[in-house]
């Protein structure tokens, strides 16, 4: 199945690396105008800049997704540069990890702000444009720690896991606008996120997983883009889990 998304627009945030950079660039080959969103502008330009080179239309903003202000600026001046945002993918997202015996609580706070409370900013930054072309897609970076937990992640766990109830919810309000919302829940991918893991840990994983291997970020952009697509519009509020099937 070819997916075209030409003359959509897409907001990508996180979109300067790993994953979220592999997403912009699927999207712009599927032919969609794409945002890169990251925390400055030149991070965001590196993966505008590949999109170009490669013939795709991208443009770069800054944005902190967990300030209101900052958000509502970047989406204004996205739409105002690129026209109404068709699609958001949400994928910003960080880790601050620590047994909960010793988390601070400003590693739980700014988890919980980056990547829950951004998704909701951002959220309701496209909301009004989808409603008014009544199609939208909206598709939430969750990960298997929202979905099983892990020990020294309680922030990060606590935070992806909000995003499944997010998602849900997103589906129930905006699903007669034509506006779908869907979650993704990647397993083990080979980003910054997981560069510090450790061979012990990638071993485990590929002698673990069915699939034999880490995933790849371009493993994560394929199932986005299907859910942002046409034939994806009977899918809504669903959580889909790309993990190799690390947690059969
Ligand atoms: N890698 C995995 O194994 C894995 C597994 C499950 C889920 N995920 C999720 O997938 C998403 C992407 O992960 P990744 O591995 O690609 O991460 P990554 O390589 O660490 O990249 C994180 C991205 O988020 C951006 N970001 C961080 N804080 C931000 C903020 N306050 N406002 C705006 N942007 C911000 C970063 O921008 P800058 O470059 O400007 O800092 C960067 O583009 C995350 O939500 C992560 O939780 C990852």
């Amino acid at each position: 199945m070819t997916i075209d998304l030409t003359g959509k627009v897409v907001a990508v945030t996180g979109a300067s690396r790993g994953i979220g950079a592999a997403i912009a660039e699927a999207f712009a080959h599927a032919g969609a105008s794409v945002a890169c969103m990251a925390t400055s502008e030149a991070n965001a330009a590196k993966t505008r800049d590949a999109i170009v080179a490669a013939g795709g239309k991208a443009a770069a903003f800054a944005v902190n997704v967990a300030d209101e202000d900052s958000v509502k600026a970047a989406f204004t001046a996205a739409e105002s540069e690129l026209g109404p945002i068709a699609i958001l993918v949400n994928n910003a997202g960080i880790t601050r990890d620590g047994l909960m015996m010793r988390m601070k609580s400003d590693d739980w706070d700014s988890v919980l702000a980056v990547n829950l409370k951004g998704a909701y900013l951002c959220t309701q930054a496209v909301m009004k444009s989808m409603m008014k072309a009544r199609w939208g897609r909206i598709i939430n970076i969750s990960s298997v720690i929202g979905q099983h937990g892990a020990a020294g992640q309680a922030n990060y766990a606590a935070s992806k896991a909000g995003l499944l109830g997010l998602t849900m919810s997103t589906a129930k309000e905006l699903g007669s606008r034509g506006i779908t919302c869907n979650a993704i829940a990647p397993g083990f991918i080979e980003t910054d996120m997981t560069h510090d893991l450790g061979e012990d840990f990638k071993t485990y994983v590929q002698n673990t997983a069915p699939a034999g291997r880490l995933g790849t970020p371009e493993d994560i952009a394929a199932p986005v883009l299907f859910l942002a697509s046409e034939p994806a519009s009977y899918i809504t509020g669903q959580t889909l889990t790309v993990d190799g099937g690390l947690f059969l």
